[in-house]
């Protein structure tokens, strides 16, 4: 697996991260191969939260892998924080609490990356400055960032946070892609020119973030599958055309979609198949052309004016 820098730090990270979302569907064996495969790929970036599953997917991850020292110090983990049943929270109060938890389920001293899950419309960022310093001093937590946060919100938390934001976990797949046909549309009287996200991609570009895409292989808000998938006919005939042509599989092909971006987004893939995670692996070994990476694009629906 190729690896990248994450945003101004100077952690190597792999240019896939494993998502634990769904992990808490998985029995301890199934878990053991799924996290076993992912090392041997050399996917160590393991992505959570502390609300999947409820808790449990970190507590089955620990338990699968086996954690101690030795394997804590070949893997790099995320974790996120800050929704509550029914509201966000990024009181500092929260904020410790959570880590605290996170920290006993995956049986662990410490956490690579630390991201705020979704904006809390009542944060003070002071707060969040304080408790990201008693993070770091307590050795708790090396790196912070967010997720699904526009650049004013960014700028915000960076005011008072002295730590560099260094990744921004946000939704965007083929089939999700406003926030790049955006940039391609300024001005224009289309729904592309909509501009949702505060020209996040640029920013994130601008201040060395990287934006780790969520759900790489859903339309919509996790209405399903994209790949193989009736409702996409076009898109799906020309990602298989291309899929023939580099011997891989679809999925291989959606991951290095992203992948091709200059942006150099880390996409974080949700499947707990084995063999699919070992095609989205594969996907740091392709490298798009202009003429593939825009054919994919306009396949999906997503317009050029
Ligand atoms: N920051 C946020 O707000 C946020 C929100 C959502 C998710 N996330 C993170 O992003 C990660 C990925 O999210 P996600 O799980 O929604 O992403 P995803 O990778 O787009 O979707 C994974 C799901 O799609 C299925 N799938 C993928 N390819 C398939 C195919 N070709 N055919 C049939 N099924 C297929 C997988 O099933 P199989 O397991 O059978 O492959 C799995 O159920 C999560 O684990 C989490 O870490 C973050």
């Amino acid at each position: 697996m190729r690896t990248m820098k994450l945003g101004a730090s100077t952690l190597k990270v792999p240019v896939v991260a494993v998502g634990c979302m769904r992990m808490n569907s998985l029995e301890k064996k199934e878990a053991e191969n799924f996290i076993q495969t992912a090392l041997e790929e050399g996917a160590n970036f393991f992505d959570h939260a502390d609300i999947y599953g409820d808790g449990l997917s970190e507590e089955i991850f620990a338990d699968a892998i086996h954690m101690n020292a030795d394997i804590r110090e070949k893997i790099i983990l995320q974790s996120k924080c800050g929704i509550r049943k029914g509201m966000f929270d990024f009181s500092k109060e929260h904020i410790l609490h959570s880590v605290d938890g996170i920290l006993k389920r995956l049986n662990t001293e410490y956490l690579d990356t630390l991201l705020l899950h979704r904006p809390d419309a009542l944060m003070e960022p002071e707060e969040v400055a304080e408790a990201f310093d008693i993070l770091e001093s307590a050795g708790k937590v090396r790196h912070f960032g967010v997720s699904n946060q526009n650049p004013l919100q960014i700028q915000l938390l960076q005011k008072f946070v002295k730590q560099p934001i260094v990744a921004n976990q946000l939704q965007l797949s083929i089939t999700n892609a406003n926030m790049i046909s955006n940039g391609m549309n300024v001005n224009m009287e289309n729904d592309s020119a909509i501009n949702r996200d505060g020209s996040v991609l640029d920013f994130c570009r601008l201040n060395d973030i990287t934006i780790q895409p969520w759900s790489p292989f859903q339309y919509g808000f996790f209405e399903g599958v994209f790949l193989g998938n009736e409702k996409f006919p076009e898109l799906n005939q020309k990602i298989d055309e291309i899929a023939a042509k580099y011997e891989v599989s679809n999925t291989t092909i959606a991951i290095a979609w992203l992948l091709r971006h200059p942006a150099k987004m880390q996409p974080v893939i949700g499947t707990m198949n084995v063999d699919r995670l070992k095609e989205c692996s594969k996907a740091s070994e392709i490298y798009l052309t202009r003429e593939e990476w825009y054919e994919i694009y306009r396949a999906a629906g997503n317009i050029l004016p």
